[in-house]
């Protein structure tokens, strides 16, 4: 079990494009994928991208657990997404707030596509090809984001709506991506 650093909104390294993995077999693509899930874990976050943790391939990782405080987002599985494509199924787009470990403390609201069909492979290889939408799109999007350079601060359409999740949100224990 490894906590790993993880970096934040100015390291360079959050900017830089993730190359595809090519090696599933490898014990590193492993290891990675482990400290991934523990410095998640530990940080209670709803996914977490290897760029966040310096190591640019293109790996994410998410699982919204359900929260009786928040009835409306409903749970996502606990998914390793590895090379992962994304197609949206609608030009609709919603505003939601958002959170990321790599911005620690702040809310913004940012658009995202409604329905998205994802495809990738999980650690073992395997084919994930799944059509989603609502709070499980918005996750993969924050995510696949990352693998692209893209903090979700550069997605705010109006900065009046980005700020410290104390002040927007007093009390409330919320998760970040
Ligand atoms: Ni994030």
């Amino acid at each position: 079990m490894a906590i790993r650093d993880v970096l934040k909104m100015g390291d360079p390294r959050l900017l830089t494009p993730a190359l595809p993995v090519e090696d599933f077999a490898s014990p590193s693509l492993a290891q990675l994928i482990v400290d991934m899930h523990d410095t998640m874990r530990v940080l209670n976050g709803a996914g977490l991208a290897a760029p966040q943790i310096g190591v640019g391939l293109q790996v994410v990782i998410f699982e919204v657990n359900s929260n009786p405080r928040y009835p409306e987002a409903e749970s996502v599985p606990f998914t390793v997404l590895i090379n992962p494509l994304l197609t949206p199924l609608s030009d609709e787009l919603e505003e939601g707030w958002e959170g990321c470990l790599s911005v620690p403390g702040m809310r913004g609201l940012v658009p995202r596509h409604t329905a998205l069909r994802y495809q990738g492979f999980d650690a073992a290889g395997q084919p994930i090809d799944r059509s989603v939408n609502a709070f499980h799109a918005r996750v993969v999007q924050h995510e696949v984001d990352h693998l692209h350079g893209i903090l979700y601060p550069l997605r705010i359409r109006d900065l009046r709506n980005f700020g410290f999740t104390e002040t927007l949100f007093p009390g409330q224990n919320l998760q970040d991506d």
